[in-house]
């Protein structure tokens, strides 16, 4: 989808530990950022100078600015250029001189950029678990994957991948029928849900414990998979942030934030999912063409299970105000 619809939200850049003093580069909507930090937060701009388009990430942080690496022009975390060093030092600026500065800030340890005025706030967990004392957070894995953005969050949303995928772990191939489930849109996303008997033992002991999967969906590019396991109050979020750093390559920051087990090592329950994500990327890394296809039309669409992800093309395609056709080949 296009760039332009994707720069009205707020997309994650970095962890914050890697936005420091030091100007440094991120890719972003087959653009760069350079991000830095300075007493007041993050800032991030477009990672070119005005002057003679040298990336600015190579520059330094002097007196609360960044000094550009070619001439030292020096720009106000506004992006204003405040000091051009070959001229005299009360000879006027002209207002066009700024770097492109882009609203940043920092939200679950991660550094956000929004290109464009957005169009949405960083998406929440659903029940706003994330700063709540009985849930313990962390990130779990973290990867460049050679695909687009929306290939990522779509197999994050697709259920009926189990039995083949991760069989053993989410499924198994006596168990590949999926039941019609309902699709709720919400006015950022969608909602659906389904019940399984996971023949994990991390999660569904074995194939004796019922799991419920509640997905919510924000759109763009954010994914929460909530796992219940019913009737023991157990509830792990395993959510993917996404960083469409180009049209076909993707960071993926998958956190894991449970209500449960907090005495229990984090690994465990990230090694589990990391192989998880492991056992996804060579298939998705796999799907041609690496961005989802502009028509509907192009992939084929089958009502049961399809349904959720065929609701994240139209959405995607009616942010992008693209065409639809559709819906269903079955
Ligand atoms: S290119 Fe940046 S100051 Fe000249
Ligand atoms: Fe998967």
């Amino acid at each position: 989808m296009s760039q332009t619809a994707l720069a009205k939200f707020w997309h994650p850049i970095a962890t914050s530990d890697e936005v420091t003093e030091q100007p440094a580069r991120f890719a972003l909507l087959d653009d760069n950022v350079v991000a830095f930090r300075d007493e007041n937060g993050v800032a991030a701009f477009r990672d070119i100078c005005i002057h003679r388009g040298a990336a600015l990430s190579l520059g330094w942080v002097r007196d609360g600015t960044l000094v550009c690496p070619y001439h030292g022009w020096q720009y106000d975390r506004t992006g204003a250029c405040v000091k051009m060093p070959s001229r005299p030092a009360d000879a006027p600026i002209p207002a066009t001189a700024r770097a492109q500065a882009y609203r940043a800030q920092e939200k679950y340890g991660l550094v956000w950029v929004a290109v464009d005025e957005p169009a949405d706030e960083i998406p929440l967990f659903p029940g706003d678990v994330y700063d709540l004392p009985e849930w313990k957070s962390f990130i779990s894995y973290r990867r460049v994957w050679n695909t687009s953005a929306a290939r990522a969050v779509e197999n994050f949303m697709d259920f009926s991948h189990f039995p083949y995928v991760h069989n053993g772990l989410l499924g198994t191939e006596e168990t590949a029928e999926i039941a019609p489930y309902t699709v709720e849109k919400l006015e950022n996303g969608l909602h659906y849900w389904l019940e399984q008997e996971e023949p994990s033992d991390l999660y569904g002991a074995g194939g004796s414990q019922k799991v419920r999967y509640e997905y919510t969906l924000v759109v763009p590019f954010t994914i929460h998979l909530k796992k219940i396991e019913i009737g023991t109050g157990r509830e792990t979020f395993i959510t993917q942030f996404t960083q469409p750093r180009t049209s076909k390559t993707t960071e993926l920051f998958v956190f894991i934030v449970r209500n449960h087990s907090h005495d229990q090592d984090d690994i465990e329950f990230g090694e589990f999912t990391n192989t998880i994500m492991e056992q996804d990327r060579p298939v998705v890394e796999s799907q041609r063409p690496e961005e989802l296809p502009d028509s509907l039309r192009e992939e084929l669409h089958i009502k049961v299970p399809d349904a959720a992800s065929l609701l994240y093309r139209q959405r995607l395609a009616s942010l992008a105000k693209v065409e639809v056709f559709g819906p269903y080949g079955a």
